[in-house]
């Protein structure tokens, strides 16, 4: 698909199938997180593949929404500050890594025919228990992955000129 195709065909997938994910679909979904770019190539971030089946119960106490488990597969995105590059007055970029790997994984699902939806408003302490996250290990998004039983609806955005400035603010 053409990437400008691409951007405008993904829109976020709150009712989904049950048809399972095929293998070779996932593996090239995690293959784009894997090919991300990360802030001096430190890659600090793991993903979780959880299949949602008997489990949706659990998996909603990490975010109560019914479309939440209802793909076959639920993607966590995590990062790892601690071996996350800073810049020098300490800012450190380990959601900008993250959010870089989890926008590659979600674009990758829209291209192999897949929906997505990024999930942030998620209950944090239940996301760690129900994943076991070990210290230091900070879940960052979470998405479904499955196929699409909604349609998109029109953007709404800003127009440009709001949302650029050329030169100075
Ligand atoms: C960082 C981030 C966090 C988001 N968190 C949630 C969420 O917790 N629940 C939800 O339903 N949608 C969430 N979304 C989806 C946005 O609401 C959605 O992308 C936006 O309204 C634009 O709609 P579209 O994705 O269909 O183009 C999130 C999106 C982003 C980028």
């Amino acid at each position: 698909m053409e990437f400008a195709e691409l951007i405008k065909k993904r829109y976020s997938v709150r009712a989904y199938k049950a048809d399972a994910v095929e293998e070779d679909k996932l593996q090239q979904v995690l293959e784009a997180a894997r090919l991300a770019p990360t802030a001096a190539n430190r890659q600090p971030f793991r993903i979780i593949v959880i299949h949602t089946a008997g489990r949706e119960a659990e998996l909603r106490r990490i975010y109560d929404r019914g479309w939440f488990a209802q793909a076959p597969l639920l993607l966590c995105a995590c990062g790892i500050p601690a071996k996350t590059w800073s810049r020098s007055d300490g800012k450190n970029y380990n959601d900008v890594d993250v959010s870089i790997v989890m926008d590659h994984m979600v674009l990758a699902a829209t291209d192999v025919g897949l929906g997505t939806c990024w999930v942030a408003a998620f209950n944090p302490a239940a996301a760690r228990q129900v994943l076991g996250l070990p210290d230091g290990v900070e879940p960052i998004a979470f998405t479904p992955l499955g196929y699409s039983a909604d349609q998109p609806r029109p953007k709404e955005r800003k127009a440009l000129s709001e949302l650029v400035r050329y030169e100075k603010w």
